[in-house]
């Protein structure tokens, strides 16, 4: 028997959701704050911190990933086309800049020779081998890809608040219960 496609983010996806908008708020953080490594030195706790949670937020944007395709959700009713396809288009961009903002930098660390351990638990496998003209390449692409997540995370939530300012329709609602 087919059941109708929920009107509602369940339980499940609402948790993941904001479960990485904490971790990428501590993430963020920890990126602007941690002292630069230089030459010779290897990474310390913040650095350490920055990888283990960039790894964290990745497993859970995967995991949120599957979830969405195997547990759709309809559009809000109240949305026109152009809506529809703006968020649709902004959602799945979320979801593949967290991916290349995490992998360039996990990719930088690689070629920097640094050996980045997991939650101070075990090491994380390397992407690469030690090659400082990738690390200052993939650098740039590191920061370039930060800012283009931030630019689309603005983007997102100045959305959500015309939604509960203006439009004053039910979409911010699905997420929120
Ligand atoms: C969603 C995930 C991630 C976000 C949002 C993020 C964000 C940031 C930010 C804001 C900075 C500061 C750069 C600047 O001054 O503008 C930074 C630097 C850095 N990140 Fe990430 N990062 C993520 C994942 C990772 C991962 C998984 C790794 C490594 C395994 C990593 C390695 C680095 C390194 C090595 C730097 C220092 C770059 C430098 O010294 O120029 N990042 N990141
Ligand atoms: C205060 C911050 C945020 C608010 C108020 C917010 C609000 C929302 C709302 C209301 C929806 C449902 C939209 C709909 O039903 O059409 C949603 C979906 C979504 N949000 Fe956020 N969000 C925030 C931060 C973030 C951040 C930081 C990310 C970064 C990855 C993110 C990624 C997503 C994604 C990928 C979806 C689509 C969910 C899916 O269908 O898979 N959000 N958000």
């Amino acid at each position: 028997m087919r059941t109708a496609t929920p009107l509602q983010y369940g339980t499940t996806a609402r948790v993941l959701h904001w479960l990485v908008v904490v971790l990428l708020l501590a993430q963020y953080s920890i990126g602007w704050l941690m002292p630069d490594i230089h030459r010779g030195e290897q990474p310390g706790i913040a650095m350490t911190l920055h990888a283990s949670l960039g790894v964290l937020i990745l497993a859970v944007m995967l995991l949120r990933f599957a979830w969405r395709l195997t547990h759709p959700v309809a559009p809000e009713s109240s949305l026109s086309t152009w809506q529809r396809l703006s968020s649709e288009m902004v959602h799945w961009s979320l979801y593949a800049l967290v991916l290349a903002t995490t992998l360039t930098g996990w990719l930088f660390a690689s070629f920097r020779g640094w050996s980045v351990s997991f939650l101070f638990l075990t090491p994380l496998p390397m992407l690469g081998s030690v090659d400082a003209t990738a690390a200052r390449a993939i650098d740039g692409l590191h920061q370039a890809m930060e800012w283009t997540l931030l630019a689309f995370i603005v983007i997102h939530v100045s959305a959500a608040l015309l939604h509960i300012l203006l439009y004053r329709d039910g979409v911010v609602q699905r997420m929120l219960r």
